[in-house]
């Protein structure tokens, strides 16, 4: 058997021997759901015609998720991540209207399409009755589309060109002073970029931040575009903020990603995300460079992938489900965040079988599905949400205990996580797969409950198991002792 010492210390006390800042503590236990402001409800449960070649406002608001928490609570999620919340350009450009949040015009002024302060303030109380968190998407890195001298003279507090880098688009991703100094967008849409080396500018705002976590007591920031903004200038921003921060860092390489890691709580773990959807995709994907791009990032981030955000759908990549229209493929993606180091994020629609391409396809309006929740996808996550949450009541050190690989194949993967055993395949609906996995420390005999099946197996006398599948689904497996109910309802 092949069990560390470390991790034998770590299950002989079952002590979450972390040293991590509490606010990322609270937030490792928890599963996030992420929605866009605009798409996702509508005030009062109506439909209204949303279509997303448009580009523009469809009428999602505060109240309308706040109608709707019920359904994000009944999938097992206890946080949601929504659009930045601030005043945003008005008018329509070459890529539509600001219904995303991203284009900043006013950061003391509320988007008024998303509803009012009070609103928002009803949505965060409504959340926290319910103990869930309420996490929001700020953007630093620029403001909206700027082409004129009154398009300067219209951002707050930010009002003259000279509170932003020289014009200059950036060209070279491998140069980081252009990365950081040049500007986002095209020759028909460019991003402001905020000068984030003013100190003025700085202290405004780490202020700013202050006073919106206060105003709207939110509980954790996702930030935008991160690797656009000199690494320095987080740590004060990320301590103004007083709470978990997350960075969206959009790059394949785990060592680019890793700097990251050091100035914020956690990153939003683009690597793995680049090696998800080849994986799973086809029968040929490579399941060894998944696994191998994890065991880099649990090397080289300040904190492993704890802390960290993973994801296999958002608002910026085309849905899985537009790639293959295959069932089981879908639900070994859906399923691989919520077995993960990182804190696993929902895309909102996911749950729904969505199929939206690149942006703006990917941004479907949600009550256009009818929130229905007797369906193959829905009831997955469900059971995934149940099931992380038992292996969290059955030993709070799950959130300490990296994810290990006991078994990968051209067509299978194994990923171990105490006291979670999950096998993934590529192979397909249609495709015929067997896993042997060694290595665990399940004691011979164990009693191991398959999540999505209800069915039980025992852990041979070696510790290992092995498992059988016809319909390329992936397994997960829990001890038959854990406090998992979701077999008992059914
Ligand atoms: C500048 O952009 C706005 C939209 O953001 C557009 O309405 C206007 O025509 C543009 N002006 C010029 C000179 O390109
Ligand atoms: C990197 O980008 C900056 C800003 O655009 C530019 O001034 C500099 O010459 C570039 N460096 C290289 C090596 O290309
Ligand atoms: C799969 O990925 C691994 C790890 O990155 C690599 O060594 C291997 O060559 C790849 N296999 C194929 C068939 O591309």
């Amino acid at each position: 058997m092949s069990l560390s010492v470390s991790r034998a210390l770590a299950l002989a006390t079952c002590f979450a021997a972390s040293s991590l800042a509490a606010s990322v503590v609270e937030w490792q236990e928890r599963s996030i759901y992420q929605v866009l402001t605009d798409r996702f409800a509508l005030e009062g449960g109506g439909t209204a015609r949303c279509v997303t070649d448009d580009r523009k406002y469809c009428g999602g608001t505060y109240r309308g998720i706040i109608d709707k928490l019920d359904y994000i609570q009944n999938l097992g999620f206890d946080a949601i991540w929504i659009s930045p919340i601030v005043a945003n350009v008005g008018g329509f450009t070459t890529y539509g209207e600001a219904y995303h949040g991203y284009w900043a015009q006013d950061i003391y002024k509320l988007n008024s399409h998303f509803g009012s302060a009070d609103d928002l303030v009803a949505l965060s109380n409504a959340l926290h009755a319910r103990d869930m968190y309420l996490m929001v998407d700020v953007v630093v890195n620029h403001f909206g589309p700027a082409n004129s001298s009154a398009s300067f003279e219209s951002f707050n507090p930010f009002n003259k060109p000279s509170y932003f880098h020289p014009r200059c688009l950036i060209t070279n991703y491998n140069n980081q002073t252009d990365v950081e100094q040049c500007w986002l967008g095209d020759d028909k849409v460019a991003l402001a970029d905020v000068n984030t080396e003013n100190l003025w500018i700085v202290t405004t705002l780490n202020r700013w931040i202050a006073s919106l976590v206060k105003d709207y007591r939110i509980d954790g920031i996702r930030i935008d575009t991160v690797k656009h903004v000199r690494k320095d200038f987080w740590p004060l921003f990320a301590a103004a903020s007083g709470i978990y921060t997350v960075g969206e860092v959009f790059h394949s390489n785990t060592a680019y990603v890793a700097d990251y890691t050091y100035v914020l709580d956690g990153v939003l773990d683009y690597p793995t995300w680049y090696q998800l959807f080849p994986a799973f995709q086809t029968s040929t994907g490579n399941l060894s460079a998944l696994a191998e791009v994890i065991l880099k990032a649990q090397r080289s981030y300040k904190t492993g992938l704890f802390g960290s955000g993973v994801f296999s759908e958002n608002h910026d990549q085309p849905r899985f489900a537009s790639l293959t229209t295959d069932t089981a493929r879908i639900k070994n993606v859906i399923a691989f965040p919520f077995i993960h180091d990182g804190i696993p994020i929902l895309y909102y629609g996911q749950e729904q079988g969505y199929t939206g391409g690149n942006d703006p396809a990917n941004r479907e309006a949600l009550w256009l599905s009818g929130y229905v929740e007797e369906k193959e996808f829905v009831d997955h996550v469900k059971t995934l949400n149940a099931a992380r949450k038992a292996a969290i009541a059955t030993c709070a050190e799950y959130l300490v205990t990296p994810m290990e690989f006991p078994e990968v194949t051209a067509t299978t993967l194994a990923v171990y996580k105490h006291p979670l055993l999950a096998l993934f395949t590529n192979v397909g609906s249609h495709g015929t797969t067997s896993w042997d996995v060694q290595g665990t420390d399940y004691a011979p005999g164990t009693e191991l409950l398959e999540v999505f099946s209800c069915s039980k197996v025992y852990v041979d006398s070696t510790g290992g198991l092995t498992a059988l599948s016809t319909s390329g689904q992936p397994q997960l497996y829990i001890p038959a002792s854990a406090p998992f109910e979701h077999c008992k309802n059914r």
